[in-house]
């Protein structure tokens, strides 16, 4: 998606700053906790990172950036179908640790026909928890997909279907053990996750997870949101995943977390423009050693952000999010 270098001109119109937040908000985040704020100027929209959402056993705060950087893939999009060329500036003030991003209209260009698949398909993404249905996904949709991560300064890495998948769902069982067993990230995953009548607008939805059902061949151990409280309303029954990927950082630092959202969520929204959808796997990676571990035994180029597994869906559900009028940092 093509970007400005350069400071622009435009003022943000005032009649479009919900939709440009509403659009963001929209992005994925760690147990749908929304970790971001936006403050809109004349010139531009600010893009703060909410740390009173943060995880506890998100210590460095790598996920709840990864959530912001796809929260700005999805502001960059929605100021691309506004008819302009997004201006990003990552950390526009270092000393101001929450303050991420800055973004403003640059020269106006019209979107393409590309960049219009991805804003309809927006709303349709979704964290999939359910069966996948059969097939494989469409052709050349794969090579698509690690073109969009490298272009957002990231890499997906295809993890072959016998000794690497293997490995990988060994160490992701493992890491889902321990966490069983730490009380503070079970009361974690309580507080983020909701009952089928609970009407807040963050955590996960009772439909959006299994009571109980894993594992599942071909699929890698899921993080358990019901913990045995048989809220969950989804099955699990179902062919297994088609692919298996990891979202991968030359680097491992602030910056990187937030390419790796916006790589995240630009891959996430191209798979769901052809009904792709992928299951989110991220516990093994809250484990320095766990992650360490990885990246060691699969052999990867860089550092692991995400591990996903790609199928495709008929249908699609999406969770609630705040309103933008929640969203405003003051
Ligand atoms: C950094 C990050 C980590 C995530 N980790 C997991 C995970 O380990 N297991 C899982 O089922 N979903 C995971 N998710 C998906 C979120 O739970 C999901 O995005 C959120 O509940 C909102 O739902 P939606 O993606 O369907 O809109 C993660 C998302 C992000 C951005």
């Amino acid at each position: 998606m093509p970007e400005q270098a350069s400071r622009p001109t435009m003022p943000i119109p005032a009649d479009q700053v919900t939709y440009l937040i509403g659009t963001a908000a929209r992005a994925p985040s760690v147990h749908n906790t929304q970790p971001w704020r936006f403050r809109a100027g004349d010139g531009a929209i600010d893009l703060y990172a909410d740390p009173r959402r943060r995880l506890r056993v998100d210590k460095d705060g790598r996920e709840m950036l990864i959530s912001c950087g796809a929260a700005l893939f999805g502001l960059r999009l929605a100021v691309r179908s506004l008819g302009y060329l997004p201006v990003v500036e990552l950390f526009p003030d270092p000393p101001r640790l929450r303050l991420l991003a800055r973004v403003s209209l640059g020269e106006p260009a019209p979107m393409t026909a590309g960049e219009r698949q991805l804003l309809e398909a927006l709303p349709r993404r979704h964290t999939h928890r359910g069966p996948f249905a059969p097939g494989s996904v469409p052709a050349g949709l794969l090579a698509a997909l690690q073109h969009d991560a490298l272009a957002e300064g990231a890499t997906l890495a295809l993890i072959d279907r016998s000794l690497g998948y293997q490995r990988l769902a060994d160490i992701t069982s493992a890491a889902d053990r321990r966490q069983r067993r730490e009380g503070d990230v079970q009361e974690e995953i309580r507080h983020w996750s909701r009952d089928p009548d609970d009407r807040r607008r963050d955590g996960v939805p009772a439909a959006a997870f299994p009571t109980r059902g894993y594992p599942q061949p071909g699929r890698l151990m899921q993080r358990d949101f019901d913990l045995g409280r048989s809220l969950g309303l989804l099955q699990t029954e179902g062919p297994p995943a088609a692919v298996t990927a990891i979202l991968l950082t030359s680097v491992d630092h602030r910056a990187d977390w937030l390419r790796a959202g916006q790589a995240l969520q630009r891959v996430l929204t191209h798979a769901a423009s052809r009904w792709v959808f992928a299951s989110l796997h991220t516990q093994p990676l809250e484990n320095a050693s766990i992650r360490l571990l990885i990246r060691d035994r699969l052999s990867l180029p860089g550092a692991p952000q995400m591990i996903m597994q790609f199928g495709l869906a008929h249908s699609t559900r999406p969770t609630p999010r705040r309103s933008p009028a929640d969203l405003i940092e003051l």
